[in-house]
């Protein structure tokens, strides 16, 4: 495995392992210029390789869950494994997130970067069709981290590609991010069945703890008695954004005792907000002790989860001949209270 550090002008560095494509840190200053990581992760590459729930990876063929692991595509039917209950999650056994990614890394006078490649072979944790993909990070002079996904197939097939940082702005991790303030451009989440798949309805965020249009602190309605709180043991539920593939700020996290602002730019139709619910004391922490459920924020910019078996959401469909193209951003900065 090999990791590479990207560092900017100003100080702010990421580093990526070509493992899963993994970032396994992000350092940026506070409102006083102390830098901190501020992503959940291992202090070593290796301890990557053992079992962890996606942190920092990139997560393909198809982020988030697929009902039954089950998808039709022209009549023929494909089986995925099932390995979330009955659902297909974050691409299967060996999805992106734990494969070797080639990688190349580049540095002109704007920016700094690294591109990483990956062909993943037709009916690849049953998967149709010769997937290419490749996946640039570039760390820029003004503190935005892009993150490009392009992929290309030989056989019709499903896409859905993320990156599954988790962040606390606070550069603790034993400390819970419930007192950052999340702004989320979103009117409209996806309500879940009892077993995480979307019912299929649109849900107005109005008077609900999903709503997040003007900024509130993500612990604020997060213990709310509701059905859907309790489907998803907490927020772990997909916003639906208004930016018509067109790369739009989404989201923008402030967490006032550092003064770090964590801004989140899409071309993607969906953000999966995950609180880290699952994560249960048994991973310790880069920062001591170990990691609790909301030690950590997920901003997973993606298509609908299930989407494959919901023909009214948005495709997932790739043809042969065409450019899967998406693009997301995430921008470090600072702002006193
Ligand atoms: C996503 C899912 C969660 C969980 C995490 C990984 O955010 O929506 O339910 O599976 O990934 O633990």
């Amino acid at each position: 495995m090999n990791s590479f550090l990207l560092k900017n002008t100003n100080g702010v560095s990421v580093e990526i392992l070509n493992y899963g494509g993994i970032i396994s840190s992000i350092k940026t200053p506070d409102c006083n210029g102390n830098f901190q990581d501020i992503v959940l992760g291992f202090d070593t590459p290796e301890s990557y390789f053992g079992n962890h729930p996606y942190f920092g990876a990139l997560i393909g063929r198809f982020a988030n869950r697929i009902a039954n692991g089950s998808f039709t595509i022209d009549g023929k039917s494909y089986s995925t494994i099932q390995n979330n209950g009955s659902n297909h999650l974050h691409g299967g056994t060996i999805g992106f997130d734990k494969v070797l990614w080639d990688a190349e890394p580049f540095e002109n006078e704007n920016e700094s970067g690294v591109i990483l490649r990956y062909l993943s072979k037709d009916m690849e944790e049953g998967y149709p069709g010769n997937l290419t993909v490749r996946v640039t990070y570039t760390l820029t002079h003004d503190n935005i981290l892009k993150v490009a996904y392009q992929a290309a197939t030989d056989k019709k097939t499903i896409v859905n590609l993320t990156q599954h940082s988790y962040f606390n702005l606070s550069g603790d991790f034993s400390s819970k991010i419930l007192d950052h303030e999340l702004q989320l451009y979103a009117d409209e989440y996806l309500p879940l069945n009892e077993n995480q798949i979307p019912r299929g309805t649109y849900q107005s965020v109005a008077n609900s703890p999903f709503d997040f249009r003007t900024p509130k602190t993500i612990g604020r309605d997060i213990e709310e008695n509701h059905e859907q709180l309790k489907i998803g043991k907490g927020y772990d539920h997909c916003w639906v954004l208004k930016n018509n593939g067109v790369l739009s700020k989404i989201a923008e996290v402030y967490h006032p005792k550092s003064g770090r602002v964590l801004e989140v730019l899409t071309t993607e139709p969906g953000v999966q907000l995950y609180t880290a619910n699952f994560l249960d004391n048994s991973i310790p922490s880069k920062t001591g002790g170990t990691y609790s459920p909301q030690s950590g924020f997920c901003l997973e910019t993606q298509h609908y989860p299930d989407s494959p078996n919901q023909p009214h959401f948005p495709t997932t469909i790739l043809e042969p001949g065409e450019d899967f193209m998406s693009e997301t951003w995430f921008k470090f900065g600072t702002k006193n209270s």
